[in-house]
């Protein structure tokens, strides 16, 4: 069913809570936070114009990183309210805590078009814990709710759930914002019937975080082509030597059944066929996590569909790269969540350079090309190429568990028009 949006209210002078999806990467250079990427910032300035435009007195609530209940202060929403205010091109009051009596006086003193960031709503543990008390507190602040956080709303916190429904109960409105509508209509019905051939590329590190996407995509997909280190899983089921490449033996069985699957369903599934390989060298080291550090020397191609002993498979070959760019040519709709290989370092970024182009490419013969979310998104915009595809995710988890076909408890508070 379709939701209610920020465009069905009439938000004139009235108290507009919205959570947003600011869990932005941020980084320490001199002493002070600064954003490396603000794309999830950018990406909520077509609702807070919307509701600027209309008048609503806006307050924005979000989370940044994982403080656990603590007021950790590298995790302070201020700086995002800073850049806010530079790309909304005008100001935006920051209050530095996120509920109580003095947040309440100064939400209610808004005028029409004004915009307040709360600081991070998970300064408080009764956050994560949905707590109803917590979640009354917050719904103190609002006359209507709207959620633009498609990133956070597969998580069943007070901002994203538990205010929403308290809200819901005292008859106030509760919507989707102009973000979070176009993640649905992306992420869901444009998949729901796609255009054939429906291409679906894979990455990432693990069967397992993939595994119900690719159980619910063989349903739909005309291929699948997979890459990342959860390709090397596969190679293991059907009984190749992957070296010293990453992969989850205890998901050998899981992969052969997807396999089969694919087999009974007809649905093209493409494993690579050659790959970028290195020899992972102990360097003495630590790292911060206490884990030995590699030094992976002597990247090279290994043509063979077995990995040598002593090499880790890295990224996806060139003969691979132009056996998957043959069948995105032809894909009228593409999904792509997970890159092709460890593309942070560039010595193994080549396979997902080459997909995102293939994408890039095709997108502008008029295919739907879906991007879905975190480390594709990364890649596709470290490649210059974020415009150039249909729709970009901004959730990583959230996208994820939307493709398996979950309810996400931030989607389902929000009211059915
Ligand atoms: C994300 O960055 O994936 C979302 O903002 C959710 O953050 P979380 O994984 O810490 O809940
Ligand atoms: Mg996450």
């Amino acid at each position: 069913m379709a939701k209610l949006t920020v465009n069905d209210l009439d938000v004139r002078g009235k108290r507009v809570l919205m959570r947003v999806d600011y869990n932005v990467p941020m980084e320490e250079k001199e002493g002070r936070m600064v954003i490396n990427d603000t794309t999830r910032i950018k990406e909520t300035l077509p609702t807070l114009k919307l509701l600027i435009d209309k008048g609503a007195r806006t307050i924005l609530m979000a989370h940044l990183g994982r403080p656990d209940g603590k007021k950790e202060p590298s995790m302070s929403l201020r700086p995002v309210a800073e850049k806010l205010a530079e790309m909304l091109n005008r100001p935006v009051a920051f209050f530095p805590d996120t509920i109580g009596e003095n947040v309440e006086k100064t939400a209610e003193a808004l005028k029409a078009g004004d915009v307040l960031l709360l600081e991070n709503v998970r300064y408080y543990p009764e956050e994560e814990k949905n707590d109803a008390e917590f979640s009354a507190k917050l719904a103190r602040l609002a006359d209507i709710y709207v959620n633009d956080a498609f990133g956070a709303a597969h998580r069943a916190h007070a901002s994203t759930a538990g205010v929403a429904e308290i809200l819901k109960r005292k008859g106030a409105p509760t919507a989707a914002g102009l973000l979070m509508q176009r993640e649905l209509k992306f992420l869901g019905e444009e998949l729901e019937k796609p255009a054939s051939p429906f291409v679906v590329i894979l990455g990432g590190a693990k069967v397992s975080d993939k595994i119900l996407v690719i159980e619910r995509l063989l349903e739909k997909a005309d291929a699948i082509l997979i890459g990342g280190a959860m390709a090397y899983t596969f190679k293991l089921a059907l009984g190749y030597k992957v070296g010293k490449s990453l992969s989850e033996p205890d998901k050998v069985e899981t992969a052969k059944q997807a396999l089969e699957k694919a087999k009974a369903k007809g649905v093209k599934f493409l494993l690579p066929v050659d790959n970028i390989i290195a020899t992972p060298v102990a360097t003495g080291k630590l790292n911060k996590k206490g884990k030995p550090v590699f030094e992976l020397q002597n990247p090279r191609i290994n043509s063979a569909q077995d990995i040598p002993e002593d090499a880790e498979g890295l990224d996806i070959g060139p003969k691979t790269v132009e056996l998957y760019k043959e069948v995105i040519r032809g894909a009228k709709t593409i999904l792509w969540n997970g890159p092709m290989g460890m593309f942070e370092d560039s010595r193994f970024a080549a396979g997902t350079n080459a997909v995102a182009h293939a994408v890039a490419e095709v997108t502008k013969s008029g295919s739907v090309t879906i991007i879905g979310g975190g480390d594709s998104v990364k890649a596709i915009n470290m490649a210059g190429l974020g415009n150039s595809v249909t729709f970009a995710s901004t959730g990583g988890g959230a996208s994820l568990e939307f493709l398996e076909g979950r309810a996400l408890p931030g989607v389902a508070a929000i009211s059915d028009k």
